[in-house]
């Protein structure tokens, strides 16, 4: 293990979903948690606005102690993943909508993801890679993220009848990191599967830092450091998370 910190970045609290996939997974690693809630959500912004929030965040970052970034936003790594590889040297994981393990089952596959993400051309890719295998529907919730980055502490709060498609489909894609707060009761609303990159990124981060994983329930977890104006709401999604 060293010293330096895996940073997670998300424009708001749902990166928070991938690092306690991270933590549970690599438990003995450094981990630093930046969220941008005062700019959240970014997903229906512009390539431009998203591609300077995301620098103007990763200028902060790299001023830490950096061993990896893992891009815990759709929406950053569909945008502008390529361009912050392009700038920094340290190794720099995004994630993206679990697209072909739910196309490879076939039949009917709805791929939630912000509007940005969708319209991005990496997304725009992997959906034409992948539509051989299944019949792929895409839907953008506009205001979901923001519902989720508002009601952290009371997802009961939110109605999913009035964020999702109505339809019948055998797997639903979860192509944003704050919609995985939801994940179990978007899976009863559609009773079907559901999916997500979490455990892809996470996989990947592994094999690149050459980090094993230790399934040891005894092993004693390093706490997260959250950085920032946003600690106070990222830590509660933690906490959240951690009850889960
Ligand atoms: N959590 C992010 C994603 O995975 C971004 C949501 C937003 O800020 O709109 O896409």
């Amino acid at each position: 293990m060293t010293e330096n910190y895996i940073v997670f970045f998300d424009s708001g609290v749902g990166g928070v979903t991938v690092l306690r996939e991270c933590v549970k997974r690599y438990p003995t690693e450094k981990y630093l948690y930046y969220g941008d809630n005062e700019n959240a959500p970014y997903g229906n912004r512009s390539k431009e606005e998203i591609t300077g929030l995301a620098k103007r965040a990763f200028e902060e970052i790299a001023c830490m102690r950096v061993r990896a970034v893992v891009i815990a936003c759709n929406t950053v790594t569909a945008e502008c993943v390529d361009a912050l590889r392009k700038i920094y040297s340290f190794p720099i994981v995004g994630i993206e909508p679990a697209i072909k393990p739910a196309a490879v089952c076939g039949g009917k596959v709805l791929l939630l993801a912000t509007r940005a993400t969708l319209e991005s051309e990496r997304v725009k890719r992997l959906i034409a890679a992948n539509a051989c295998n299944a019949e792929i529907t895409v839907y953008s919730p506009e205001n979901l993220a923001g519902d989720v980055e508002r009601n952290i502490e009371n997802l009961d709060n939110i109605r999913l009848s009035s964020h999702l498609p109505k339809g019948e489909f055998d797997s639903v894609v979860l192509g944003c990191t704050h919609y995985i707060y939801l994940r179990e009761k978007i899976a009863s609303y559609y009773k079907c599967r559901v999916f997500d990159g979490n455990a892809g990124t996470v996989d990947h981060l592994g094999k690149i830092l050459n980090i094993c994983s230790k399934n040891d329930e005894k092993t004693e977890q390093n706490e997260p450091y959250f950085y920032g104006k946003s600690k106070k709401v990222n830590q509660k999604a933690y906490l959240i998370l951690k009850r889960l």
